[in-house]
C-alpha cells in the first residue's frame, strides 16, 4: 500500500476559525478522502498552534491564562471539523507533551549534526506581532508593514539558526525537486527569495513567557514558528519512544498551507530538517485566499466570514461543494453568501439533486420501486464514462478540483440529455415497462451512480444518501466503483425528499444576516434549521418533466438596434506590458484601423505580454474611458471567462484591424 501523509497548517487559537481556515481543512479532506478510496494508506493531520505572543496577548486581554484560551478555542475547532465532516486521523496541539518532546528533539538533533548552526547572538529589527516575525526594513513604513500590520522596534539577545548556510542547499533542492512547491509561481517566488541570500533566523524569544523553554536557557522560549513547524513530525512521535509512524509516513506527501506562509514551509522548515539530518517534505502546496471585497479575510483586518448559518441550515456539503467549485485552486476568490446560494441552487439542487430524484422516481414508478431488471453494456453513457472518469482522475491528481467537478458535470449533463432525448415517460405510455425502457433507465441510474461516486470526496454525506437511494452500496466509492456496471438490477430504490432542497435566495438573504452572526452557544449550533427550505419545484416530486438544465440568468432582451450601438471591432495588439504591482492587468497598445490607443485588461494571469503582441482580438471600441490603476483604458478586449481565467476571443489573422464585428 502506498502511504500518503497530508497535513494542514496548524491554526492559531487566538480566535475561532473562519472561512479561510475551513477552506484549508476542506481541501485537505477532499484530497485525503480521495487518496483513501484510491487505496492509499492515508494519514491526515490537522491541529492548533497555541504558543507565542499573539496568544499570550489575546489571553491577557481577557484576563485569563493562555492555556485557558487555547482550551476554549480548540473546542470550536473540534466541533467545526466534525460538523464539516473533516476526516483527520490526528489532531495535534502544540501545548501537548508529545509535541514539546518533538521540538526539543529537533533542536538536539541540529546541535548534534551541525554544532555551530545554533548560536547566541543579538538582533534588532521591526517585529510584527501579528505574523510573529521580523519584517525587513524596506517593507516597513510609518510603523506598519506592507500587510498593514503594526510593527515594533525590538532588540533581543537570541539564539540564532544559521539559515544563511542553507541557501545553496535549498536552491539545489528546488532545482532537483521542482514539484517541491506548488503552484510553480509560488516556487519561483521562493527561489527568488532564497537567491537574494538568507539571513540567520532568531529562534528564541526572551520577551515572551508563553512557549516551550529553550533547552539550557529557560529565560528564552523557542520561536513560535520553529515550535509550530515541528508539529508535522511530533505528531508522528518524533522525539518519543513511539515513533513507528514517523518511519511509516515521513516525509509528508502534501503539506497544505495558505500562500502567506509558503515561505515558512518551503524555506525555514526544510532548512531545519536538513540541519537535523531529516528529509524535507515532498511537497508544499500553497492555496489562495478567500477575500472579501478583494481583501484577505482575516481576524486582523476585521472582515471575517463565518458561514455558520449556512452550516446550520444546509449542512456541510453546501459549503464544501461551494469552496471547491468556486475557487480555482491556488488562486484567490471573493466570498459572498449570494454566490454560495446561487451555486447551491443551480449545481446541487437542480443539476445533481433534481436529476437523481427524477431518475429514481421514474424507475420507482415503472419498475415497482426497484432498479430496472435489465442492465446494459453498450450505450453512449457508458462510452462517456470511459472518457470522463480518467479525465476526472487526472484533474484530481493535478489538484485541479474545479476541473474535476466540471468533468463530473459533463457526464451529468449527458445523462440529462440522454433522458430528455429518449423520453422514457413516452416510451412507458406507448410500450410499457419493456426491456428497452429498462435499459434506458438503468443506463441513467448507473451513470448517476458513477457521478455520485466521483462526488464522494467533495460531498461525502450526500453521496452516501444518494447511493443508498439509488439502490447502490453507499460505502462503495473506490476505484472499482468508478467503472460501469456497479448497479445491480432489481434492487430496492428509495424515493424521498430532495437531498438539496432549493433555497429562495432573496428570501434567505433577507431573513438572515448570516455573515457576521455565529451561534452564541454550542446548543444553538446544533438546533434544528430555523428556516424551512422553500417548497421544492414540481419537478422534484411530480412526474418527470423535460427541462433539466438551469436556464442562464435572465438578461433582458435587447433589440438589434440596441446591439448595434456596441462598436465591436477587430484590433491588433502592437505593444503589451504588465501594469506594475498588478498580477492581472496588462496595458496594451492596440491598433483599431483608425487609431492606436491604450487598453488595460485583466488577462495577465493567463497571458504573457510577449505572446500578445501581434495578436488580433475583438474589442468594444466605443466604451467610455475608465481608469485602472491610474491608467486610462479606452475600450475593452473580449474574452471568455473559464473559472475567472480569461480566454481571448481571437479572429483569423487575415482579418484586417478595424473590421466591424457583428
Ligand atoms: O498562519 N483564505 O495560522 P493562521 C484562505 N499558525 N486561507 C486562509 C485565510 C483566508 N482568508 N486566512 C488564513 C498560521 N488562511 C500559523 C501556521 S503552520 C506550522 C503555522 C490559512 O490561523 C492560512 O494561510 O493564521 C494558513 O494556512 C491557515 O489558514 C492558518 O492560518
Ligand atoms: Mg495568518
Amino acid at each position: 500500500m502506498t502511504k500518503f501523509y497530508i497535513t494542514t497548517a496548524i491554526h492559531y487559537v487566538n480566535d475561532d476559525p473562519h472561512i479561510g481556515h475551513m477552506y484549508e481543512n476542506i481541501v485537505a479532506d477532499v484530497i485525503a478522502r480521495h487518496r483513501r478510496r484510491m487505496g492509499d494508506d492515508v494519514r491526515f493531520l490537522t491541529g492548533t498552534d497555541e504558543h507565542g505572543q499573539k496568544i499570550e496577548r489575546a489571553a491577557a486581554k481577557e484576563g485569563i491564562q493562555p492555556i485557558e484560551l487555547a482550551d476554549r478555542v480548540v473546542k470550536t475547532h473540534h466541533e467545526l471539523w466534525k460538523r464539516l465532516d473533516i476526516s483527520h486521523d490526528d489532531f495535534i496541539r502544540t501545548t501537548e507533551q508529545r509535541h514539546r518532546l518533538g521540538v526539543l528533539e529537533l533542536i538536539r538533533r541540529i546541535q548534534e549534526h551541525n554544532p555551530t548552526d545554533i548560536y547566541l547572538g543579538e538582533h534588532s529589527g521591526w517585529y510584527c506581532q501579528n505574523e510573529e516575525t521580523f519584517i525587513p526594513e524596506n517593507q516597513v513604513k510609518d510603523g506598519v508593514d506592507t500587510d498593514g500590520h503594526k510593527v515594533e522596534w525590538t532588540t533581543e539577545s537570541n539564539y540564532f539558526f544559521k539559515l544563511s548556510a542553507y541557501a545553496d542547499r535549498l536552491l539545489a533542492h528546488y532545482r532537483e525537486h521542482p514539484e517541491f512547491v506548488w503552484p510553480p509561481t509560488r516556487l519561483n517566488e521562493v527561489v527568488a527569495f532564497v537567491e537574494q541570500g538568507l539571513k540567520d533566523l532568531s529562534i528564541s524569544r526572551s520577551s515572551i513567557k508563553w512557549g516551550i523553554p529553550f533547552p539550557g536557557n529557560p529565560d528564552h522560549v523557542i520561536y513560535v514558528w520553529m515550535d509550530a513547524l515541528t508539529n508535522y513530525i511530533s505528531a508522528l512521535g518524533f522525539g518519543t519512544t513511539e515513533d513507528a509512524a514517523l518511519e511509516q509516513y515521513w516525509p509528508a506527501d502534501v503539506q497544505l498551507v495558505g500562500k502567506d506562509i509558503v515561505r515558512f514551509h518551503a524555506v525555514y522548515w526544510p532548512a531545519f530538517l536538513m540541519a537535523a539530518g531529516i528529509e524535507p517534505p515532498k511537497r508544499v502546496v500553497g492555496h489562495g485566499w478567500w477575500l472579501r471585497d478583494q481583501q484577505k479575510i482575516s481576524k486582523s483586518l476585521g472582515n471575517v466570514v463565518r458561514p455558520y448559518n449556512i452550516l446550520d441550515d444546509f449542512g456541510p456539503d453546501a459549503l464544501r461543494y461551494y469552496v471547491m467549485r468556486e475557487m480555482v485552486f491556488g488562486q484567490d476568490q471573493d466570498y459572498s453568501d449570494q454566490s454560495l446560494l446561487t451555486r447551491y441552487n443551480a449545481d446541487l439542487a437542480n443539476d445533481l439533486g433534481n436529476t437523481l430524484s427524477r431518475a429514481i422516481k421514474m424507475s420507482d414508478t415503472y419498475f415497482g420501486g426497484k432498479t430496472p431488471p435489465v442492465r446494459c453494456f453498450t450505450n453512449d453513457l457508458l462510452d462517456m464514462t470511459r472518457t470522463v472518469v480518467p479525465q476526472y482522475l487526472e484533474h484530481m491528481d493535478n489538484l485541479a478540483f474545479q476541473r474535476a467537478l466540471e468533468s463530473v458535470w459533463e457526464l451529468l449533463n449527458a445523462i440529462n440529455s440522454y433522458i430528455v432525448t429518449r423520453e422514457p415517460w413516452k416510451h412507458f405510455k406507448e410500450k410499457g415497462a419493456d426491456d428497452a425502457l429498462s435499459r434506458i433507465l438503468w443506463d441513467a441510474l448507473e451513470a448517476l451512480r458513477i457521478v455520485w461516486v466521483m462526488m464522494a470526496p467533495f460531498i461525502p454525506r450526500s453521496t452516501r444518501e444518494a447511493l443508498s437511494r439509488l439502490g447502490a452500496d453507499p460505502e462503495k466509492i473506490d476505484r472499482g466503483a468508478l467503472q460501469w456496471g456497479g448497479l445491480e438490477a432489481n434492487r430496492p430504490l428509495r424515493v424521498a425528499d430532495p437531498i438539496f432542497p432549493r433555497i429562495d435566495v432573496a428570501q434567505y438573504i433577507g431573513e438572515k444576516k448570516m455573515e457576521e452572526t455565529k451561534p452564541e452557544t454550542p446548543a444553538a449550533a446544533s438546533a434544528p434549521p430555523t428556516t424551512a427550505a422553500a417548497p421544492a419545484p414540481a419537478a422534484e416530486s411530480g412526474p418527470p418533466v423535460e427541462t433539466t438544465q438551469a436556464a442562464p440568468p435572465d438578461l433582458a432582451k435587447i433589440s438589434i438596434d440596441q446591439f448595434m450601438q456596441t462598436d465591436l471591432r477587430v484590433a491588433e495588439i502592437r505593444a503589451a506590458e504588465r501594469v506594475p504591482k498588478s498580477k492581472k492587468l496588462i496595458k496594451m497598445t492596440v491598433f483599431t484601423g483608425a487609431d492606436e490607443r491604450t487598453i488595460v485588461a485583466g488577462i495577465g494571469t493567463k497571458y504573457a505580454p510577449e505572446e500578445l503582441v501581434g495578436r488580433k482580438v475583438v474589442i468594444v471600441a466605443n466604451l467610455q474611458p475608465a481608469k485602472l490603476m491610474g491608467i486610462e483604458s479606452n475600450g475593452m478586449v473580449l474574452a471568455a471567462s473559464i473559472d475567472g481565467e480569461p480566454s481571448l476571443l481571437s479572429v483569423d489573422p487575415s482579418v484586417p484591424a478595424g473590421t466591424k464585428v457583428r
